[in-house]
Formats: structure tokens, sequence, C-alpha cells
């Protein structure tokens, strides 16, 4: 059984106290995993700051090079790393080699960003009386990031912390999912052979809450990073105090799916957002509203095309859906399917569960205020819901508390400029499902879905303070 250790200043560090980790689609024992305690956190940050100290003063090329360094390494390990995924988190293999790319793509992108952080001169003269005065603006490190990551896309998600913070110079102590501690463990070796310096990557794995207030409140963390729920997202939030600090929460992606649009050449689009990786993604497309005129024939070419998808093993290359990651989430989804049927909600395809799955689940004749609707699922159910115009679509989408992508088809563009500029959400994706999303766009909720943004670029404003420098050029 296969025992892991925390990765502290470059090295393998055993704990007291081990966990065990379940695969979610066997039940099976999979590892037995170091848990830390809040001295080893402490020791972590530490060892993070002292190396910030030199971190800090490598060049721009030099950061670089270990970022390009890490993709070319993941790109020869890919089939070995998509195997961890679907081992700790039940990801089909297929879903596993696809974030694999995309994560290659996340560190190509840092270190093409590592060479782009540029600053601007200010007209010092434009102020009356000022003059033989120079000034400019460059983006520095913060320090040491704690980056608090979620099971979902174990590399992909680390990546969008780690690729950034290292660009410009940060060292990050990571805390990954509980459930995906073998992945981000697998990063640790990594980035050794890439060249990152001892303790600019400290993994600590296990623990409770104790470790992560620990992570966001010690004085040596200057950023906090955490991708995850809303309900630990807003504790954060209350403890970081001063600190800069990136949220990205959960949603209930919406889809307007108007009467210009060509429906059977998208069908198989929509339900790939609603079902991949059993719909347990933030941008997961979880309510669909279609107009009333093409309800019908929409609503029966998703449900043929949902009943085409295979429930099974992450290990097999046929599978399209496999366990949910824990038998309790498989539970609280059963239950609020039950909830949502009381209230005259119907089932059209799905809802068979077994103690680790849950089929996908089509659902119609829902209520805006069901929590199948109202709330996030983070499982594979999607709700069709008919309207009438698109005023009334857009005022259902945005009925939600939660906002992150949402999406419209139309052929008409005057509708689709009126949905991006009507619908509230961090992006507004026409003529493609919510669940679109590429690495260097800007990514980040508005409302209750999160607070500052990733996509590197982004990201790189996030990890870095904006330091003014100026200077009088005579005495
Ligand atoms: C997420 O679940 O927040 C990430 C979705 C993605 O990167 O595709």
């Amino acid at each position: 059984m296969k025992e892991t250790k925390l990765w502290i200043n470059g090295k393998w560090e055993s704990t007291a106290e081990l966990s065990e980790l379940t695969a979610p689609y066997t039940g099976k024992i999979i590892a037995k995993v170091a848990k830390a305690s809040v001295a080893d956190v402490e020791r972590a940050i530490e060892g993070a700051h002292k190396a910030f100290l030199s971190f800090k003063r490598t060049t721009a090329y030099e950061r670089a090079e270990i970022l390009y360094k890490v993709a070319a390494i993941m790109r020869d390990r890919k089939f070995e790393l998509a195997k961890i995924l679907a081992d700790e988190a039940a990801k089909p293999l297929s879903a596993g080699l696809t974030e694999l790319d995309r994560t290659i793509t996340t560190y190509q992108f840092a270190a093409e960003a590592a060479k782009q952080i540029t600053g601007e001169t200010v007209p010092m003269d434009a102020t009356p009386g000022v003059k033989d005065r120079m000034g400019y603006t460059k983006r520095v490190p913060l320090g040491v990031v704690s980056a608090i990551t979620p099971f979902n896309f174990p590399f992909n998600l680390v990546a969008h912390k780690l690729g950034p913070a290292f660009a410009v110079g940060n060292t990050v102590v990571l805390k990954p999912a509980s459930q995906t501690p073998l992945s981000a463990l697998a990063m640790a070796e990594i980035f050794k052979e890439a060249g990152l310096p001892d303790g600019a990557l400290q993994i600590v794995t296990g623990g409770g809450g104790d470790l992560s207030d620990t992570l966001v409140t010690h004085p040596l963390v200057k950023k906090v990073t955490f991708t995850g729920s809303g309900a630990v997202g807003l504790k954060i939030k209350e403890k970081v105090g001063l600190r800069k600090i990136t949220l990205e929460l959960g949603s209930n992606a919406a889809l307007i799916v108007e009467p210009s649009t060509p429906i059977e050449k998208i069908i198989a689009r929509c339900v790939g957002g609603a079902f991949g990786f059993a719909g347990q993604v933030c941008i997961s497309l979880q309510r669909v509203y279609v107009h009333s005129s093409i309800y019908e024939q929409f609503t029966k070419l998703f449900v043929e095309e949902t009943e085409k998808l295979v429930v099974g093993d992450p290990h097999d290359e046929q599978t399209d859906v496999s366990a949910m990651i824990h038998p309790d989430e498989v539970k609280r989804i059963k239950d609020w399917i039950e909830a949502a049927k009381q209230q005259g909600a119907v089932v059209a395809t799905g809802a068979e569960f077994t103690d680790r799955t849950c089929s996908p689940t089509v659902m119609t004749n829902v209520k805006p205020d069901m929590k199948i609707v109202c709330e996030e699922t983070f499982a594979p159910i999607v709700s069709i819901v008919p309207y009438e115009t698109l005023d009334e679509a857009i005022a259902l989408v945005n009925e939600s508390e939660l906002a992150l992508n949402a999406g419209i088809y139309t052929n008409v563009f005057t509708d689709a400029m009126k949905a991006a500029e009507e619908i509230e959400a961090g992006t507004v994706v026409i003529n493609d499902v919510p669940t679109f999303r590429v690495d260097n766009m800007p990514y980040g909720g508005v409302k209750n879905s999160g607070y500052g943004k990733e996509g590197i670029k982004y990201a790189v404003e996030e990890m870095t303070e904006l330091k003014f420098i100026t200077m009088k050029l005579t005495y």
C-alpha cells in the first residue's frame, strides 16, 4: 500500500498520522495519505518564505524555462498521470487526458506570461507645475501564496495557481483536496526535475480546518487562492484580513437556446457540457432554457443523446460518466431529485443510482426554487425549462445568485448582444455551452460565484503588486 509524505523544502517528510484514501469507483483503499499538523504547515510556510527571498531574484527567462520544462515532462508522462486521475477522482481516462492536455497548455501559457510582465510609464508632467520627473510601474511578486485546490481538476486547477505564481516569482504552499492528493504530489517530483528551487513549492496534505486556518492567516502568507465551495470560500474571505485573495466558487450554469438554433447540431455539445466528469464541474450545464417553439424537439433529442452515455469504470476507455467523488454525494443528489419530484418535477431520463454512481439525469417541469435548479448540483443532472421571450429567459438566468459562466445559442446578432449585455455572469458564451473554457481566458464568477480572476494573464495581476517608481531628473 502506497504511503504518501509531505513535500517540504524539496524533501519528502513522513507524518505521525495517515488517513486512508479510497477510490471513488471501486471503494478500495488505494493509499495512506500523510496528515499534516499545524506545525508542519507552519514549517512549510516558513520554508516557502525563505525560498521566496532568492526565488524572487530569478530572471523571467529562468522561471519560464522551468515552466516550459514542467509542460514537457507532463507531456511525456500524460498516460501515467491520467491513471492517477482515474484512480483517485474516478475521472474517465478520456476526460483525464483532456485535462492533462489543458494542464500542459496552462503551464506553457504561464511560461509565456513570465516573459510578458510589463509596466508603463506615467506622464509625470501632466500635472501643473511638475517637470523633469519620470515615473513607471512594475509588477512585483507578493511572497508566499497559499493555494487550496479542489478535486475536480486536480492537475489543471493546481496549474492555474502554481503556473502564474511561479511565473511572477512567488512561492507556494499547496493544499490539494483531501480526495486528490496523489496528483498534486506527482507535481512535486515534476517541478523538482524541471529545476524549481527547493522550498518554492511545498505540499501539505490531510488534516482539517485548522490547517486551512493556518494557511490563510499566517503572517508570512501574502495571498490566498482558493477553488471550491461557496461556504468554504466565504469562511476564508472572512479570515484573510488585508491579504490578497482569489476565490473561484461554484455555479449552476445556465444556457438559453433561441428558436434560430439548428438544435440537431448542438445536442451532443450540450449533453457533453451537462455530464462531463459526472457534472462535477463549476461550469457544468445545469439549467437549459429552451424557447417553447423548439422545447419538445430539443428535449427529445437531448434525452436520446443522454441515454447513449456509458456509466462505468473510469479506467475503461468507453466510459463517459463514472462514480461521484463520494457516496455521500450520491445520497445528497438522490434526496434533491426526490424532493423535486415531490414538488412536481419529472425525470425525463436517468435518476438511477448505485452507492457510488448517479446516471445522467434530465429533469423537466422544474420550478426555480427547487434545489436542483437554484443551487449548484455538482452532479450529473440537468433541467430543461421552456420560455416564451428572450427577456424572460435572461431574467430566469439572472435569478440565480451563482454566476460564473452562462451561454446562449442564437443566430440573431442583436439577441446575442442583448444577452451579452444583460446576463449577469463572469463570462457569457455565445453559440456554445457555458462549460466552454480555455486556459488563457479570464475566468471567475460574479455574485456568489467568486472574487478575482484566473486565466494566466489575469492571475498574474492578482498574484503581483503594482509598484510605482518615480525619479526627479534634476536637483
Ligand atoms: C472549474 O470547475 O472551476 C473548472 C472548470 C474548467 O476549468 O473547465
